[in-house]
C-alpha cells in the first residue's frame, strides 16, 4: 500500500486554528493526540492550549462513569435521566419533542462536563431478534434519519456534541466484532446508508462512530469509501470519526481512510506502528495531520461551548427532565388493539397483574444503561390515580428477573382478577432477554406470560395487556385481550406514563416503527441471521421490514406505521402543489371525536411501471398532528427528487425514472386513506432490473446484486488478529490463555452484590467474542503487538502439531 495524498476534500472539519497548532507539534504528539487518554476521555496539549474532554454513552440518559470505565453496563454512573430507549423515541414520530429529549440530553451532559455524547444509535432493524435494536430507531431510513436528525440538533443546542453510531451496517449482535456483512450497493444506499446521510445533512453532527464489523470484506473503520468518499465528499460532513470501543484493527489503515480518533486509549500500543507507516511511507504525514487536526478542532470547539455556558441545576434539571420523559414515554405508547375497554374509567376495583407493575423493565442492557434518577412504578401511579375512587389488586403473577411463574403466582393473579372491573396484565420480556452483545434467538414472549396470558384471558372480559420489550414480539394471543398496548421501554417514568395512557390522562401517542411479523421465520432475513461466525449474507436486499411486507403479500401482526387512537379523524381532500420533483403533499385532518389527539400522516411513494424492480412502496415523507375536538389541521409534506430516486449501482448515482407516481396517504404503511397520482419528467436512464424471483436471493442472484462471487466465510483458523477469544478454545493452549483472561477480566469486575443475569450474560458474550487485536489495549500495552504476533504463531503452531498428530 502506499501514501494517499490528502485531497481538499479530506482536510474539511480542521480549523485555522487547529491547523497552526498542529503544524508546530512533533509527530510523536500527533500520534499521542489521535488516539485517547483513558477509557473514556481524550489527550490534551495543555501547551497548545488544547485540554482533554469527555466522550460517553448514550444514547437515551448520560453514563458517565467517575470510577472505573467499561463498555458493558457493568459499573456505575452518575444518576441521569433514563429516558425512553430509541425503539420508543422512534415510535414518537415526533421531530419537535425529539428535539426536546435530545436538549435534555445535552443539558444533563453539560452539567457533568461532558464534551460528546456517545448517540443517538441509528442502525436499520434488519431482524427483530437484533438483541440491540431497542438502541436503534426504525426499519426505515427516512424515518431513522429524521428522528436521529432531531436527536442530533437538541444535543447539540446544549453545546455538546452528538455522535451518530454506529457507522455502518451494524445489524445483528451476534459475532459483531468481527462479521464481515456482504451486502450490496443498493440495498448499503437505499436501506443502511440513508437515515446516516439524512442525519449527516440536516443536523451537521459534531462526530460519527465507526461500526465494528467488516463490510464486504473490509473493516468499516478503514473503508475509505465511506469514510471519506461518502461520509465527506458526498455528504459534506465536517466532523471528527471515531472507532467504536475497540474497534481498531490496523489503526494506520484507519487514519488513511478518515478514523480520525481511535478510542479508548491503546495506551501507547499503536504508536510505534503509526510510525513506521509514515516512515516506510504506507501513511502520510498529511493523513495523520488531517486525524489530528479534527481531534484538535473538536477539543476548542468543547472548550469554547464551555465556556460560553453555564451548568444547570442538576436538581430543577432532573425534576424537569423526569417530566419530560414521562410525556414521551406516553407519546412512544402505541395501541395495537383496542376493542374500546380503553382508556379504563379511574373508579372500581382494577387488577394490576404482572411483576413489571413494581420491577418496571424500562430499559435495555450493555453500555446504554443508565442509572435512573427515579423510578416510577406503575403500581404506585395506579393507586394515586384511583385515589379513594377505586381500588387496586396487584399479583405480580411472575418473577420479574427471570419472567418464570409457579402455578401458586397463577392462581393468586386469577384471584386478583376476580370481579375485578378491569384487568391490567403486564407482561413482556425480561431484562436478560435483550442486551447489547447478543441477539434473541425466538421473538416468544416467556412461556409462562402467555400461560397467564390465557388464564386471565379465559376468566375474564376486560382484559388490557400492557407489554414492555424493547422490540417486536410474537404474539399468537393476540385476539384474546380486549386491548393491547405496548409501552415500549419506555425509561425512568415508563410506570407512570403508561397509566397515563391507561386511563386516558394521556393518549397513545405512538405509531410502530417497525412490523411486527407474525413470525420470525416469514422473514427474509431470518435465513441469514446471526447464523454462521465471521459472515452475514443480506440476501433480502432492499426487502427489509415494510418493505418486504408490502412487496411480497406477506402480511405483518402489526403494520409499520400502526397505531389506534382514543380520537376519531377525518381525512379530507388531499392538494398536491409544487414542480417537477419538489412537491407538497397537504392533507386536511379534522378531530371528529370528543377529546383531543394526535395521529401520523404518512406518505407512500408507489412507482406502479420500473425498470429496476423496486419496494410495493416507500416512506417518503410524515407529519404528526394535534388536534383539539373538532379542529381541522393541515398535515403539510414535502417530497423531493430522493423521494421519486433509486440508486443505479453502475452510475454510482441516485437516479429518477420519469412516469407516473402515486402518491400514497396512510395512517399506517396497509391503511391508505388517499391516493395522488403525479406525473415526474426526467432524462435519467436506469439500467433494467427484474423482480427478484423470491425475496432470499438464490446463489447466482445474490452473486449479481454483490457483484462478484459470493466470498467465503474467513475460517476461523489459522488465528489472526480478528480471531476472537471464544475461537481459541477449539485448542488446549487457547483454552487455558482464554481461562486466564476470563480470570483476569472477571476481577475487574464490580464484585458488590450478585451480577445480575443480563449483565452477566453481557459481559460473558463481550469476552468471547473480543477480538485478539484489541488485547494489547485492553492490557493497557502489558501484552505488546509484538507479543501477541508471537502468541499468535505459537497459538497456531502448536494448534496445527496437534492436529497433525491426531490425523496420525
Ligand atoms: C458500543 C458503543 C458504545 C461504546 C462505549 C461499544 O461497545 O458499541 O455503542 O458507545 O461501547 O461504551
Amino acid at each position: 500500500m502506499t501514501a494517499a495524498s490528502t485531497s481538499p476534500a479530506q482536510s474539511r472539519g480542521v480549523t485555522a486554528q487547529a491547523a497552526s497548532i498542529i503544524a508546530a507539534l512533533p509527530r510523536a504528539e500527533k500520534i499521542r493526540l489521535v488516539s485517547g487518554a483513558d477509557f473514556w476521555n481524550t489527550e490534551a496539549a495543555e501547551g497548545q492550549g488544547v485540554s482533554a474532554f469527555m466522550l460517553t454513552d448514550g444514547p437515551h440518559g448520560l453514563r458517565k462513569q467517575n470510577g472505573s470505565g467499561d463498555h458493558a453496563g457493568l459499573h456505575d454512573s452518575v444518576p441521569a435521566t433514563c429516558f425512553p430507549t430509541a425503539s420508543a423515541l422512534g415510535s414518537t414520530w415526533d421531530v419537535p419533542l425529539l428535539e426536546e429529549v435530545g436538549a435534555a440530553l445535552g443539558r444533563e451532559s453539560r452539567t457533568e462536563e461532558v464534551g460528546v455524547l456517545l448517540g443517538p444509535g441509528l442502525n436499520i432493524k434488519r431482524h427483530p431478534a437484533g438483541g440491540r435494536n431497542f438502541e436503534y430507531l426504525s426499519e426505515d431510513p427516512l424515518l431513522s434519519g429524521r428522528m436521529a436528525a432531531a436527536l442530533v440538533r437538541g444535543i447539540q443546542s446544549e453545546g455538546v456534541g452528538a455522535c451518530l453510531k454506529h457507522f455502518a451496517a451494524n445489524n445483528q449482535e451476534s459475532d459483531r466484532m468481527r462479521i464481515d456483512t456482504l451486502v450490496d450497493e443498493r440495498a448499503l444506499r437505499e436501506i443502511y446508508l440513508t437515515g446516516f446521510e439524512i442525519a449527516v445533512r440536516e443536523a451537521e453532527p459534531w462526530t460519527v462512530m465507526c461500526a465494528y464489523n467488516l463490510i464486504n470484506g473490509e473493516h468499516a473503520g478503514e473503508s475509505h469509501k465511506l469514510l471519506t468518499e461518502v461520509l465527506r465528499d458526498e455528504w459534506g460532513f465536517d466532523g471528527l470519526v471515531m472507532t467504536d470501543w475497540f474497534a481498531t484493527f490496523d489503526r494506520p489503515a484507519g487514519i488513511r481512510a478518515g478514523l480520525d480518533l481511535e478510542m479508548p486509549s491503546s495506551s501507547g500500543a499503536w504508536d510505534g506502528r503509526i510510525e513506521a507507516a509514515i516512515e516506510a511511507g504506507e501513511l502520510s504525514e498529511a493523513d495523520l495531520d488531517v486525524a489530528c487536526g479534527r481531534v484538535v478542532t473538536l477539543a476548542l470547539k468543547v472548550a469554547a461551548e464551555r465556556a460560553s455556558r453555564l451548568p444547570a441545576d442538576p436538581v430543577a434539571m432532573h425534576d424537569d427532565h423526569h417530566d419530560l420523559a414521562r410525556r414521551v414515554a406516553a407519546a412512544a405508547a402505541t395501541l395495537l388493539t383496542n376493542d374500546g375497554t380503553l382508556p379504563l374509567a379511574p373508579r372500581g376495583r382494577i387488577a394490576l397483574i404482572g411483576a413489571f407493575a413494581e420491577t418496571p423493565r424500562h430499559q435495555g442492557g450493555g453500555s446504554s444503561l443508565v442509572n435512573s434518577t427515579r423510578m416510577d412504578t406503575a403500581l404506585a401511579a395506579m393507586r394515586t390515580r384511583l385515589g379513594d375512587d377505586g381500588e387496586v389488586v396487584y399479583a405480580p403473577g411472575y418473577d420479574a428477573a427471570t419472567g418464570e411463574a409457579s402455578d401458586a403466582q397463577i392462581a393468586e393473579a386469577l384471584a386478583a382478577a376476580e370481579g375485578a372491573e378491569a384487568v391490567v396484565l403486564m407482561v413482556g420480556l425480561p431484562t436478560s432477554f435483550e442486551s447489547e452483545g447478543y441477539d434473541r434467538d425466538h421473538l416468544d414472549l416467556p412461556s409462562s406470560h402467555e400461560r397467564l396470558i390465557q388464564a386471565v384471558t379465559a376468566r375474564h372480559d376486560r382484559v388490557v395487556v400492557a407489554l414492555s420489550h424493547g422490540a417486536p414480539v410474537h404474539m399468537p394471543w393476540a385476539d384474546a385481550p380486549e386491548a393491547i398496548v405496548t409501552g415500549h421501554l419506555g425509561g425512568q417514568a415508563a410506570g407512570s406514563a403508561i397509566v397515563d395512557v391507561l386511563f386516558g390522562d394521556a393518549e397513545p401517542g405512538g405509531r410502530l416503527a417497525e412490523s411486527y411479523p407474525v413470525q420470525a421465520k416469514d422473514l427474509p432475513s431470518d435465513h441469514h441471521f446471526a447464523s454462521a461466525p465471521t459472515q452475514v449474507q443480506y440476501r433480502e436486499g432492499i426487502y427489509v421490514g415494510y418493505r418486504f411486507h408490502d412487496t411480497f403479500g406477506v402480511p405483518a401482526r402489526f403494520p409499520f406505521g400502526h397505531g389506534l387512537s382514543y380520537t376519531t379523524f377525518e381525512i379530507g381532500d388531499t392538494k398536491l402543489t409544487g414542480r417537477g420533483t419538489s412537491r407538497t403533499v397537504t392533507v386536511p385532518v379534522t378531530n371528529t371525536s370528543g377529546r383531543a389527539g394526535s395521529t401520523v400522516v404518512q406518505v407512500y411513494v408507489h412507482d406502479p411501471v420500473s425498470t429496476l424492480h423496486r419496494p410495493a412502496q416507500e416512506l417518503k415523507g410524515f407529519a404528526k398532528v394535534w388536534l383539539e375536538p373538532g379542529e381541522t389541521a393541515q398535515a403539510a409534506i414535502a417530497l423531493d427528487a430522493r423521494s421519486f430516486a433509486v440508486y443505479d449501482v453502475d452510475a454510482s448515482a441516485w437516479k429518477v425514472e420519469a412516469g407516473e407516481y402515486e402518491l400514497r396517504i396512510g395512517l399506517s404503511s396497509t391503511r391508505i386513506v388517499a391516493t395522488k397520482t403525479v406525473r415526474i419528467s426526467s432524462d435519467d436512464v436506469i439500467a433494467p432490473a427484474a423482480a427478484p424471483a423470491s425475496a432470499i436471493a438464490a446463489d447466482k442472484e445474490f452473486a449479481g446484486m454483490l457483484g462478484r462471487p459470493i466470498p467465503a466465510p474467513r475460517p476461523l483458523f489459522p488465528f489472526h488478529y480478528d480471531s476472537t477469544i471464544g475461537d481459541l478454545t477449539s485448542t488446549w493452549l487457547g483454552r487455558r490463555f482464554g481461562g486466564v483472561l476470563r480470570a483476569a477480566m472477571a476481577k475487574a469486575m464490580p464484585t458488590d452484590g450478585d451480577m445480575p443475569d443480563e449483565v452477566r450474560e453481557t459481559m460473558t458474550s463481550f469476552v468471547v467474542n473480543m477480538p485478539l487485536r484489541a488485547l494489547p489495549a485492553m492490557s493497557e500495552d502489558r501484552l505488546t503487538f509484538a507479543s501477541l504476533d508471537r502468541l499468535i504463531r505459537l497459538l497456531n503452531s502448536t494448534a496445527l502439531s496437534s492436529r497433525r498428530a491426531a490425523r496420525k
